[in-house]
């Protein structure tokens, strides 16, 4: 079967302004999004810029936004998308670095501005920081993030304000707010109290879209909680 593909493409320093460029791909059984872009990028016009990695949901570098919706290109089956003209367009509202690969610095800055690390409150002792089973749970659906930037990407309060640390960011601060073996919630906590942080969040759901299925608007809604009862 021939599929067309409709391709955003921009180069900022040739460029003046995007345009989608048209590519015919003949698809075989279980072809994938990513597929389709190596065969048009091998065969047809290696200029075509994107960034992938490992193949397998894992490394979360070539989510882009295709047929409207945000999704990991090596996840995506060609066959699932109903054999209409496939759009493929950079994660919206990151700056474009050329055609779809975009420019993460601002999103990564957020994830360090949460401090995505324990914060030990007590001296290293002989042995291991001990944690239950039962509490190892808790943190499922955070710790599996892959940091793909689809969720922050779609969330409307991070259109309105690029300052907003976003659901992605959030969500892996609820990683380790709610790991038992934390010990810096008097220094976690106020900055996603803080004038750009969680509260920000309106509980619009749009981050939902996770390739992973992970649920930030859940996680978020905890870690206001949390924030709440511990009167920060
Ligand atoms: Fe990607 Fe999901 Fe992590 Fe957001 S929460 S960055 S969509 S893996
Ligand atoms: Fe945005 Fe998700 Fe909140 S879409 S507004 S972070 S629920
Ligand atoms: Fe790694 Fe798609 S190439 S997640």
């Amino acid at each position: 079967m021939t599929q067309t593909f409709k391709i955003f493409r921009y180069n900022p320093d040739e460029d003046k302004k995007p345009y989608y460029k048209s590519y015919q791909v003949e698809v075989q059984e279980g072809m994938t999004i990513l597929d389709a872009l190596n065969e048009i990028k091998w065969k047809q016009d290696g200029g075509l810029t994107f960034r992938r990695s490992c193949r397998h949901g894992i490394c979360g570098s070539c989510a882009m936004t295709i047929n409207g919706l945000n999704r990991l290109a090596c996840e995506t089956q060609i066959k699932s998308l109903g054999g209409r003209t496939v759009e493929v367009e950079p994660l919206r509202h990151f700056p474009v670095i050329k055609d779809l690969a975009v420019d993460m610095e601002d999103f990564y800055k957020k994830y360090e501005a949460i401090k995505p690390y324990f914060i030990a409150g007590t001296p290293p002792t002989d042995k291991e920081r001990y944690q239950s089973i039962a509490d190892r749970k808790k943190i499922d659906g955070s710790y599996e993030c892959i940091l793909c930037g689809a969720c922050t990407s779609s969330c409307p309060s991070y259109w309105a304000n690029p300052n907003f640390l976003g659901p992605a960011a959030l969500l892996k601060a609820y990683r380790f707010t709610f790991d038992s073996r934390e010990e810096g919630l008097d220094e976690r906590l106020p900055i996603l109290n803080s004038r750009y942080g969680l509260w920000r969040c309106h509980t619009i759901f749009n981050c939902t879209i996770c390739p992973k299925s992970l649920n930030p608007t859940w996680a978020i809604g905890e870690l206001k909680k949390k924030v709440v009862s511990e009167k920060y």
